[in-house]
């Protein structure tokens, strides 16, 4: 089930008695990590209501082609698009037989037609009508197209028969949605990964910060999610658009940053690339502070040390795996060795930040990945998007042979 995580699924509901069934199967999918998003057909809302979809799903349910409200919010092609997976469940003979034709006579079957992702199709009708030769024609070239088709089962009916024809329980059509789609590199894994500076209030309108724009915090947050994970993000105030499936946090200062990392524990791995602030004044002023009292003899702001967030988390008993940064400007790979094992990491992410061209605002960066072991894996310069998924790929093949170690 594992996989359903920061998956897609558009889950089509057709006018069969096993409606009633979708609501609960809507749940499943969304237990399994899945967003859902429901487009119902006319007959459907006979068997059950819009609302309770839209209630489990957490969105409106879409139903007709042409309403421009809905088209508005999300047109027919978007959500076509937007899908990972076209699911429906419970699938008519009706339904089956439009969609082997190829139609487009509703809002459901154009979005099939419309969308590239994979159909699977769960369907549910009265065993002679199953049985009937035009149905299972039609089920013979689905298939053929490369339609799944999730069952029926065979049993008892609503309408007193006994035979196939009985749609799946929610919580296998949820399994078999799942199988669907390959393991991710990170399927199954939480990762916490905190971005950007934090700044340390002076006063009601000054602070302390630097010039970290997130940027490569917030690319490595998108490969992850990329790679199956379910991503934290714990955001400085940084100019940066929220990765897809990612869910972030906004903080300000070092200390909140702190306390929002700490509470998103457990997580199987944590990266921290946030510039935190070293030191914060020892107190924030309640009122602006004047120049008055001080004229031209300057004045002088007291500082006290901020925690380090990513050797506290380092140091917990059930620790994530834990992954630092270290911008140097010299002796980069000596400097960043020294904290590898000082804050008890796991890998260190080392950059250059007095070369041209890269670290901290650029849109490009080189780096070197440093492990427990002194191993070093160089990545030259490329955009913070391609290194972020080389990145990624790294740690997870690490990931990957601790946990092998554990097991054996
Ligand atoms: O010691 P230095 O600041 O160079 O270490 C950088 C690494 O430590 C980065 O991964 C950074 O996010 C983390 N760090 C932290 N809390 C601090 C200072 C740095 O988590 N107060």
């Amino acid at each position: 089930m594992q996989r359903l995580v920061n998956k897609r699924v558009l889950l089509g509901v057709s006018g069969g008695i096993a409606a009633y069934k979708s609501a609960e199967l809507v749940r499943r999918l969304r237990d399994a990590g899945a967003e859902v998003r429901v487009v119902m057909t006319q007959a459907a809302r006979e068997f059950i209501t819009p609302l309770t979809l839209q209630a489990l799903s957490g969105h409106p349910v879409h139903g007709d082609l042409l309403d421009p409200a809905a088209e508005a919010a999300m047109g027919h092609i978007e959500l076509a698009r937007w899908a990972d997976l076209v699911l429906i469940a419970p699938a008519t003979a009706d339904l089956m037989a439009r969609l082997a034709q190829g139609r487009g006579d509703d809002l459901l079957t154009t979005l099939v037609l419309a969308s590239d992702a994979p159909l699977a199709i769960a369907p549910a009708m009265n065993q002679a009508m199953w049985r009937d030769q035009a149905t299972q024609a039609n089920l013979d070239l689905l298939q053929g197209r490369g339609v799944r088709v999730f069952g029926p089962g065979a049993g008892e009916q609503a309408c007193g028969d006994v035979g196939p024809g009985r749609m799946l329980d929610p919580s296998e059509i949820a399994l078999l949605a799942s199988d669907c789609f390959e393991r991710g590199l990170l399927t199954g894994k939480h990762v916490l990964i905190n971005a950007g500076p934090t700044r340390e209030a002076i006063d009601p309108v000054r602070y302390i910060s630097n010039h970290s724009s997130g940027k490569m915090g917030f690319a490595l947050a998108e490969a992850a999610a990329e790679a199956g994970a379910r991503v934290t993000l714990v955001a400085g105030p940084v100019n940066l658009t929220t990765p897809p499936r990612v869910t972030r946090v906004d903080v300000t200062s070092a200390l909140e940053m702190q306390a929002a990392c700490e509470a998103a524990l457990p997580a199987d791995l944590f990266i921290a690339s946030a510039a935190v602030a070293d030191y914060r004044p020892v107190a924030c002023a309640p009122n602006k502070l004047k120049k008055e009292p001080h004229g031209n003899h300057g004045m002088t702001l007291e500082l006290v040390p901020n925690p380090d967030i990513l050797a506290g988390i380092a140091s917990h008993a059930l620790r994530p795996w834990c992954v630092g940064f270290a911008a140097e400007t010299h002796d980069v790979l000596s400097y960043a060795a020294d904290k590898l094992k000082r804050k008890n990491l796991d890998m260190i992410i080392a950059n250059d930040v007095s070369a041209p061209g890269i670290g901290f605002n650029s849109d490009d960066n080189a780096v070197t990945l440093i492990d427990r072991s002194l191993q070093q894996q160089q990545l030259p310069m490329a955009s913070k998007n391609q290194l972020a998924r080389q990145i990624i790929g790294h740690i997870a093949s690490r990931l990957g042979t601790v946990e092998a170690t554990h097991h054996h």
